[in-house]
């Protein structure tokens, strides 16, 4: 499977270290050449003869060894790796890598590479949860690091919660997905993300609850696929994704007119955006008094239906809508899908704990305009996004 693949697996000191063997064992099964890097912290953990029977190769751990300098070195190892997989990652590497410390072996070739880098976190919740830990992972996310979400359960500490290395095989999933998947090389994808907010008068708004996540998942996903993104984003606290055309919208008219402008170079349009339906129709010029009556009424008029729109000009265009609902979900996705011309609508469900706004997770259904229903259950957003991604290369006209 990665025959002819060279992956420089990177572990690091955690109490996980001892399933990076068994991930060993799945990448040597596959083909691939490996190379492990041990950090001084990974040997208290497990010895490097271990990976060194299972890899067939020597283990690398110092920076400064002659004798592995003249054999490979750190230069080599980054220069020849298909891709860098560190697991497990402990908050330590993280946040030294996000921080350009490269003070030994792995930190140096990570610093040094131009391949691809996977990190498979692993660390006590309370860490996990840290937002200094989160800020350097979300950097290095912006960056165009890869991340394999850490699961919930029992932790070596005792601790229940989020920070257990996943299982192997996922890691080797992910680790295949990005050295096989260029699927979307010389592909422009348009993507919108986030709420869009309406002024009332210079202070007041209208909005909805939306954080950008689920859109920004899709544009970085579909950036790691090869595409050229063009992210149309409202009003949101995410980093701009590196690598990613990123313009920034206020209102539902603003994002109209960025994405009308844009969407003729697109051969794939997903539209994540929470877009308001209504604005005021007087905007006041300066803050609206509040007089001395009880009650107030806000005059409100349509706004441009985007999606609908380029439902009417679709052309060879793949289009995919989201459809955000609090009851009926099923009827009220099918109506949009057809009333607005789309190959595809995710249907999520609001109101279901760890789907919709703000989460880092989303509970999705997939429906085709062939009538098709896809059923998925709660997963990271970016796990959505990526497999949104298989089923809309598979609607992309070279596909057929
Ligand atoms: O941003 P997060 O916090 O991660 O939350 C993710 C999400 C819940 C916002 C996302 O998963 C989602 O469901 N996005 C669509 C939200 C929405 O506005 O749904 P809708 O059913 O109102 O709109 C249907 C589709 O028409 C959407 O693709 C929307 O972008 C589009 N639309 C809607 C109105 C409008 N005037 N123009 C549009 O293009």
């Amino acid at each position: 499977m990665l025959q002819g693949k060279c992956v420089i697996l990177g572990v690091t000191g955690g109490i996980a270290a001892y399933k990076a063997a068994e991930l060993l064992r799945l990448l040597v099964k596959s083909g691939a050449e490996i190379h492990v890097v041990m950090t001084r912290s990974a040997q208290e953990f497990i010895t490097p003869l271990t990976f060194q029977a299972l890899s067939g190769n020597p283990v690398h751990t110092e920076l400064f060894s002659l004798i592995q300098e003249q054999e490979i070195g750190h230069i080599s190892l980054a220069d020849r790796a298909d891709l860098i997989l560190v697991a497990p990652a402990t908050a330590n590497l993280i946040g030294k890598v996000a921080n350009g410390i490269a003070d030994d072996l792995l930190t140096t070739t990570i610093m040094a590479t131009r391949a691809k880098v996977l990190f498979a976190p692993a660390m006590n919740s309370n860490m996990w949860e840290n937002p200094i830990y989160q800020e350097n992972h979300a950097k290095l996310e912006d960056l165009g690091y890869h991340f394999v979400e850490p699961a919930y359960g029992e932790l070596a500490c005792g601790w229940q919660g989020k920070g257990k290395l996943p299982d192997p095989q996922e890691i080797f999933n992910s680790a295949r997905a990005l050295l096989g998947n260029n699927d979307l090389a010389g592909k422009t994808v348009l993507v919108t993300a986030g709420p869009t907010r309406e002024e009332i008068d210079p202070v007041r708004f209208l909005s909805n609850h939306s954080s950008g996540k689920m859109g920004y998942a899709v544009a970085c996903a579909a950036r790691n696929r090869g595409a050229r993104v063009v992210l149309i984003s409202g009003p949101v606290n995410l980093h701009e994704p590196k690598g990613v055309e990123t313009i920034q919208v206020v209102s539902a008219r603003e994002m109209h007119e960025a994405v009308m402008k844009m969407a003729g170079q697109a051969d794939l349009i997903i539209k994540a955006a929470a877009v308001a339906d209504f604005r005021p129709v007087v905007r006041g010029d300066q803050k609206v008094k509040k007089g001395s009556t009880e009650t107030t009424t806000i005059e409100l008029q349509r706004n441009p239906d985007i999606l609908a729109e380029l439902g009417q000009q679709k052309g060879s265009r793949v289009l995919i809508g989201f459809a955000a609902e609090t009851e009926e979900l099923l009827k009220h996705a099918r109506e949009k899908l057809a009333s607005k011309n789309l190959d595809m609508i995710v249907a999520n469900d609001v109101t279901q704990e760890g789907a919709g706004f703000n989460g880092d997770t989303n509970i999705v259904r997939f429906l085709s305009a062939d009538g098709h229903v896809e059923e998925l259950p709660q997963m990271t957003k970016a796990e959505v996004a990526d497999l949104l991604l298989d089923r809309a290369t598979a609607l992309l006209p070279q596909n057929c």
